[in-house]
């Protein structure tokens, strides 16, 4: 089997997590950086000053309540991983050139949003913010790499965090309206693939990553994506307006969610699962709230303040296509389980299935699953832009790194790819594994949980000399690339 003919193979980054430079070429501060680094056991937490001028930081998982008046800031004596990433903003050149040597036909990357406009409500861009993602736009299509692009990756800028409260205030919605103004008319011929928002599902969960938004309960978080929900239709409208060649997508974290029986109670937890994940495609596919949503607010005594003309707003930034990430799947029940964690997600352990090192479960059949799923319920184009194996690698004496595991994982999935596409029918547009350069982890903070087909020396304590290195996966990478998804035989 093979995908059809113009299938976008490449990878996934986002700037926060691999291009450092956190203070060069006017950039101000966004929300990941001032995440600490954490591990698997320990939660990442963010620094902040108190309005009594007390200089603390608290967990980002569970996300709870910041202090009223609470500044979040850089402090000495913590290490923020995102400060230097990977150092791509210095070293682009040569990973792009790595990235062609695999014979990616696209690389997903994100605009860090404060090196653009650096507390986030100028109203002109910083120029050397906008040279910076010319000259990598220019370097991929040197090598006829399509870049997509994530607007907003986890990166609010601090600015709208410090002053505005982040996503929880409407103004959000302008200021990110110019910020797309600006990328759409700067690198209209140079982008076509857009996404507005990565796994704006995540607001339900952690409204700081999502959003900059400091509180979490069920009213903030649906009023700061209330305020996504429209910004993100108002720039799909623009985007078409400005380029008609622009195809502008949502982003989600997908999965497959099973009931651990086959007793009812845990199909109905199953379903009101899948529901969760859905509302937000629900939003951004057909352009108006589901019925089921409103129901729950209305329990929950949640009270949404939609401005005269949203929901016209809503109807008419339908996106194009549907992009989503998927690592793992979860089972729910209504009785006891064991506990296991997954991307942002929670459920209880699969018998059937095995585990990552840090407890996600490996299912590519749930990837078949998902995008039946979502192809059954929109009839839109979808776009895998996350997938992949977090692990630890292990450098060989000879240097080498043979990382099986990680083809074992992506054959599993890319196989089911096939099904889904060949068999089923799904129209899927495009393949970008995850962090296809070793980058930090969004999760824990951590470089020891790798992704790559490229190997960063770099630790989690910011050790290393940041040399590149293939991994054994990458040749491998290469040649699936290279038979268009024929050839996954792993020598
Ligand atoms: C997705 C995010 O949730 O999963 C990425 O979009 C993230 O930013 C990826 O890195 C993998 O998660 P983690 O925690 O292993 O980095």
């Amino acid at each position: 089997m093979s995908l059809p003919r113009n299938f976008l193979w490449g990878g996934a980054t986002a700037a926060n997590q691999f291009e450092g430079g956190v203070y060069e070429g006017g950039k101000g501060l966004n929300t990941a950086d001032v995440i600490t680094a954490g591990s698997h056991t320990v939660s990442r937490k963010i620094t902040f000053t108190t309005k009594e001028g007390e200089k603390r930081s608290q967990d980002i998982m569970p996300f709870k309540d910041l202090p009223d008046g609470a500044i979040c800031d850089v402090q000495d004596g913590y290490y923020y991983p995102s400060h230097v990433g990977i150092d791509f903003y210095h070293r682009y050149k040569e990973d792009i050139a790595m990235f062609a040597e695999m014979g990616f036909k696209c690389f997903r990357l994100s605009i860090n949003w404060a090196r653009l406009f650096p507390m986030g409500d100028e109203t002109e861009p910083n120029e050397e913010g906008l040279l910076f993602y010319d000259n990598v736009f220019d370097e991929l299509r040197k090598y006829q790499i399509e870049p997509v692009v994530t607007i907003s990756h986890y990166e609010t800028p601090l600015g709208l965090v410090n002053k505005y409260g982040g996503w929880l205030d409407r103004r959000c919605v302008d200021f990110y309206v110019n910020y797309c103004k600006t990328l759409f008319t700067r690198y209209k011929g140079k982008v076509k693939y857009w996404m507005t928002f990565n796994e704006i599902n995540i607001m339900g969960m952690l409204p700081f990553f999502a959003g900059g938004v400091i509180k979490n309960n069920p009213q903030v978080q649906a009023q700061a994506v209330h305020h996504q929900f429209v910004a993100s239709a108002k720039v799909v409208k623009l985007g078409h307006e400005i380029d008609p060649e622009n195809k502008i997508g949502l982003m989600v974290a997908y999965g497959a969610t099973y009931g651990l029986t086959c007793k009812p109670e845990d199909q109905v937890l199953a379903m009101e699962d899948t529901r969760r994940r859905h509302f937000y495609s629900d939003v951004m596919v057909r352009g108006y709230y589901p019925v089921y949503k409103l129901k729950e607010y209305e329990r929950q005594g949640v009270t949404l303040v939609m401005e005269e003309g949203d929901e016209q707003i809503l109807k008419e930034g339908c996106v194009d296509y549907l992009g989503f990430s998927y690592y793992t799947s979860n089972c729910v029940t209504s009785e006891k389980g064991e506990a296991i964690g997954g991307n942002f997600s929670m459920g209880v352990k699969n018998p059937y299935i095995k585990a990552s090192d840090w407890g996600w479960q490996i299912d590519g059949m749930g990837l078949r699953i998902a995008l039946n799923t979502l192809w059954e319920r929109y009839q839109k184009p979808l776009f895998i832009v996350e997938n992949g194996l977090g692990a630890v690698d292990k450098i060989e004496e000879d240097g080498s790194i043979q990382d099986d595991y990680r083809i074992a994982y992506l054959k599993e999935h890319i196989e089911q790819m096939d099904i889904a596409v060949n068999k089923d029918g799904v129209d899927l547009i495009g393949y970008t594994p995850w962090g296809c350069i070793d980058l930090v982890s969004a999760g824990t903070g951590e470089m020891k949980k790798r992704y790559g087909f490229i190997y960063v020396d770099r630790d989690d304590q910011g050790n290393g000399t940041l040399k590149r290195t293939k991994k054994k996966s990458f040749d491998w990478y290469k040649k699936v690339i290279e038979s268009n998804g024929a050839d996954l035989e792993i020598k």
